[in-house]
């Protein structure tokens, strides 16, 4: 488990900074590109999902939780299955446990649904359920974005997530109570359940429980707590989303401490574009002078790198231009 070496300080409490959107009110539009460009983290609310389902769901991966650990452990796998404590294959761990699906509900292939639950055909449609309407949801985000964009395409984005090769994940992630917050031993610090990271993909749509642990980093460096808000959903912008953008949205850096009483359990769909699709800044966001901040890479080679990095290593610096800083000092001179 992640201990950190230092205590955090508390993280400032302007909660009421976390953009609101209404995505019923078409004329969101506009304040969902702004909330893309200042913070790459907005709330949606009247988002049309249905709350029984969201329930559902939630109580269909409590109990899968709940199961001893050596019936979670036989599904346990990567990249899809079952895990605990550590994430990735590179030494990042957490106070946390989870379970990581395939969520192209298309794909020829069969998707990874566990079948360890008490009632696995259950478990299996409401998952199902949960990622079609999800999906309708972000395309529906992604569509207002692009319109606030001014981009003519409106489904410029969308259809790269509603492709039927799309390359997005569910993953249902559960937080236990960790006692060694409040273990004298520990000397009061935080433990981290889930470190500092980027999301790759396009963009992430997350949904809790009512357990705090969510912060955001801000332009400034500092974090800020996300109040939960179990009728609500979190969207953040991935990295695949700010190099399209070509920096104009930022892609949020974000991180979970572990709670010393209550679980947190949190859905997080993860919209990805197709293997083959090539991302790159979108040339008709792009004015003549300006210049491309990134390299172009297709997502399975944005994939693959993110795959083999640590949680809160900066993946994009890689394929960021180098010729940029370059040409603008011979400018100055
Ligand atoms: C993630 C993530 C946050 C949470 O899984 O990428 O940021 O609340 N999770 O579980
Ligand atoms: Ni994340």
């Amino acid at each position: 488990m992640a201990v950190l070496s230092k205590p955090i300080t508390e993280p400032k409490s302007e909660l009421s900074l976390i953009p609101v959107i209404d995505i019923s009110n078409p004329e969101s539009k506009y304040a969902l590109v702004k909330a893309c460009e200042d913070f790459g983290f907005f709330k949606v609310i009247n988002h049309g999902v249905s709350t029984e389902l969201v329930s559902v769901l939630e109580h269909e991966t409590v109990e899968f939780f709940s199961l001893p650990k050596s019936e979670k452990t036989q599904v346990a796998g990567y990249p899809f299955g079952y895990g605990s404590r550590t994430i990735g294959r590179n030494g990042d761990v957490g106070w946390v446990e989870y379970l990581l699906m395939n969520a192209n509900l298309d794909s020829g292939s069969a998707p990874l649904f566990p079948g360890l639950s008490q009632n696995p055909a259950t478990f299996r449609n409401v998952l199902e359920e949960y990622i079609t309407s999800v999906r309708k949801m972000t395309c529906h985000v992604l569509e207002m974005i692009t319109d606030g964009l001014g981009i003519k395409q409106t489904n410029t984005l969308s259809k790269l997530v509603s492709d039927q090769n799309t390359d997005s994940i569910l993953r249902l992630n559960h937080y236990p109570p960790c006692p060694l917050i409040k273990k004298k031993t520990n000397g009061g610090k935080n433990v981290i359940g889930f470190g500092e990271h980027t999301d790759p993909q396009i963009i992430s749509v997350l949904r809790s429980n009512n357990t705090c642990g969510l912060q955001i980093n801000l332009a400034d460096g500092s974090w800020i707590s996300v109040p939960p808000d179990h009728s609500s959903f979190f969207f953040n912008v991935g990295d695949s989303l700010q190099v399209m953008t070509n920096g104009r949205f930022k892609s949020v850096r974000h991180r979970v401490l572990a709670n010393c009483k209550k679980s947190r359990v949190s859905m997080i769909y993860f919209a990805g574009p197709s293997l083959t699709q090539r991302i790159a800044p979108l040339t008709c966001l792009m004015d003549k002078e300006d210049e491309m901040l990134y390299e172009e890479f297709t997502w399975s080679e944005y994939r693959s790198s993110a795959y083999n990095s640590r949680l809160s290593d900066n993946r994009l610096q890689q394929f960021e231009r180098k010729t940029i800083n370059h040409n603008k000092l011979l400018l100055k001179i």
